[in-house]
């Protein structure tokens, strides 16, 4: 079979409220509309990569509920492997609380549920036979993630490591990572460069001691410091669009970048590619429900120009 982009994370439902400006602290809003769908970034992740076009396999955790299981029936109506998945008796499938404003920015608030309960004892040989790449991000407990990034160390399967929402973690996740995708929030957490200038983002990426730091800067596009490259510092630009929902955009590029990496493109192509469909996903509204398929893409890249 095709190398396979295998995700260990979470499955979470989403529940966005869309509202004006968000509410500060004591204040009531009404909202515009309101939904339910599912998200989580390992389910997005997954749901992207398919999206592209790879084959995906999932390692997540729900709880015996209905929401949980069409949830996973809906990742695997979207051709992700979601056989591996563990339903947890007595705990609820993960929950987040999302609220968009008019500009499309997001808060969110994560009830992990059953997320929490994911551990080493889900994972398999198999899943990472094959596998083009492991993708890792932080809404399930540490260790099965180093369980996870040391299983596909022995299979000689890539970490992309995506450290968000960023909490404290085991340092083994950072370094065991071959490509880590940050925003530049994270980024300045968890290296914090002395300045903007390429200088200081290479400095600070090489002390991260990670080979490939992909900084993820929103409408302004993505910065790639390569060590693998002579420590090389890309800039890769965005297409201006205007942001409905920006939710699920930073799991839509990871997803998206591992699927054309496991197609076989380079990292610059991988991560160009990435860009766009991470730009147009905030064009459209929820996080997973507005990743496009290849067809979608690819008229709408047309029409913009290509990058
Ligand atoms: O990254 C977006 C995701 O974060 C949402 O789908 C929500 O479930 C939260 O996990
Ligand atoms: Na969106």
């Amino acid at each position: 079979r095709r190398p396979h982009v295998l995700v260990v994370g979470s499955l979470n439902i989403d529940h966005t409220v869309v509202v004006d400006e968000l509410p500060r602290p004591g204040e009531t809003v009404t909202a515009r509309r309101s939904y339910r769908m599912p998200g989580g970034k390992g389910a997005n992740e997954s749901v992207a990569a398919a999206r592209v076009g790879a084959d995906v396999v999932f390692v997540a955790a729900v709880g015996d509920d209905e929401q949980g299981r069409s949830a996973l029936r809906s990742l695997a109506e979207l051709g992700v492997d979601t056989s591996w998945a563990v339903e947890r008796s007595g705990a609820l499938t993960g929950t987040a609380s999302i609220t968009v404003d008019a500009s499309g920015e997001n808060t969110i608030v994560v009830d992990a549920g059953a997320n929490a309960t994911l551990a080493p004892d889900a994972l398999r040989p198999e899943q990472f036979e094959g596998a083009a790449a492991l993708l890792l991000t932080l809404e399930v407990p540490d260790p099965v993630m180093v369980a996870a990034m040391r299983e596909a160390k022995a299979h000689s399967v890539p970490v992309i490591f995506n450290p968000s929402p960023l909490r404290a973690h085991d340092r083994e996740l950072v370094l065991g990572t071959d490509i880590l995708v940050v925003n530049e929030d994270e980024f300045r957490a968890l290296a914090s460069p002395d300045g903007a200038d390429d200088t200081a983002l290479r400095r600070a990426a090489e002390a991260l001691g990670v080979p490939v730091v992909v900084v993820t800067c929103g409408s302004r596009g993505v910065i790639v410091v390569d060590r693998t490259a002579g420590a090389e510092v890309a800039p890769v630009p965005s297409i201006a669009v205007t942001a409905l929902d920006t939710t699920g955009c930073g799991d839509a590029f990871t997803g998206a970048l591992a699927a054309r990496l496991a197609a076989g493109d380079e990292l610059s192509a991988a991560v160009g590619f990435a860009t766009s469909y991470a730009a147009l996903v905030a064009t459209r509204r929820g996080a997973q429900a507005s990743y496009p398929d290849l067809p979608t893409y690819e008229t709408w890249i047309g029409s913009v120009g290509s990058i």
